[in-house]
């Protein structure tokens, strides 16, 4: 059967995961990566046997500078043509600028920038001569936001991921390009294991319910929203109206309100 094939960047956990049972679910072959080859593997054997699609693992660390390249010539040595591409891996880096050492700086930038950048760069062409490609940029809320003080690049690359999705989609459009598009996802606060990996756990456990959302509507929404050649999207009524709020509040008011809340998601140590 001539499915469609999904690279999903940081499937091995969350959002990730969630966008590899979505797009199987949808008859989609699948080529997931991460570091935690065992994890992959695993839902690897989960998905094969719900959804009967093929799922090939392609364990990287994204922190290697050579990494977007090698996965994208492994997938050409395979002869796998990448439909949709995931870019969701990702991770806070907890402290201050003045506390964190420059190399874990530039493998959150690599993580969370350079490579979502690049991959996009290295399969868009293919995507163009098949006259069909999806690209979901999984930013984040904190792209709209203030800048807070703790996790200091985290809403500078999110605010980047949107710029350069709604470039990309732009681009798409003015080339002619009718059914390729791009679109970045932008989720508040998420049921994952996003929080356990940056030690805010137990401050954001105290943040109230209504705040969250499970991962399954946030990728559904991103699904939809490509498929639409929507720009961005903001999954969940609760995330819509904060999006909002960072539009029309005063840019001074904003910021106090960010300085005011941040510590209870932020780590400044
Ligand atoms: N959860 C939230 O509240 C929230 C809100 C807004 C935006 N987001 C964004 O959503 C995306 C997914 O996060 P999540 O919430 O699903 O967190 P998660 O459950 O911690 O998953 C993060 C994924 O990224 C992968 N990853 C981390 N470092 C990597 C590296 N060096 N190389 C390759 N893969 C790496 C992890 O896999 P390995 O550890 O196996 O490598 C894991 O699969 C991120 O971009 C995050 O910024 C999350």
């Amino acid at each position: 059967m001539n499915r469609r094939l999904c690279l999903i960047t940081g499937a091995s956990a969350g959002i990730g995961a969630e966008f590899a049972r979505q797009y199987a679910a949808l008859g989609w072959n699948l080529v997931l990566t991460a570091r935690r080859e065992d994890r992959l593997q695993a839902l690897a054997d989960e998905i094969r046997t719900r959804s009967g699609v093929d799922v090939t693992v392609m364990a990287e660390d994204l922190a290697d500078p050579a990494a977007p390249a090698r996965l994208v010539a492994a997938l050409e040595g395979q002869g796998l043509a990448v439909d949709a591409l995931v870019n969701n891996a990702g991770y806070g880096l907890p402290g201050t600028f003045f506390s964190t050492r420059w190399e874990d700086q530039a493998a959150f930038l690599q993580v969370l920038y350079t490579a979502p950048i690049e991959l996009t760069h290295r399969l868009l062409p293919g995507m163009a001569a098949r006259r069909f490609g999806r690209i979901i940029n999984v930013a984040s809320l904190a792209g709209y936001a203030a800048g807070s003080a703790g996790h200091t690049l985290y809403a500078s690359v999110k605010a980047g991921l949107i710029k350069f999705s709604e470039s990309i989609n732009a681009e798409c459009d003015a080339l002619g390009h009718t059914d390729l598009h791009c679109t970045a996802l932008c989720p508040g606060f998420t049921f994952s294991e996003f929080h356990d990996v940056n030690g805010t756990r137990e401050a954001t456990k105290q943040m109230p319910s209504w705040l969250w959302m499970d991962a399954a509507p946030v990728v559904a929404a991103g699904i939809e929203a490509v498929n639409r050649g929507r720009p961005v999207v903001v999954p969940g009524p609760v995330n819509k109206v904060m999006a909002t709020l960072t539009r029309i509040l005063p840019e001074p008011l904003g910021r106090a309100m960010v300085r005011a809340q941040s510590s209870r998601y932020r780590r400044m140590d």
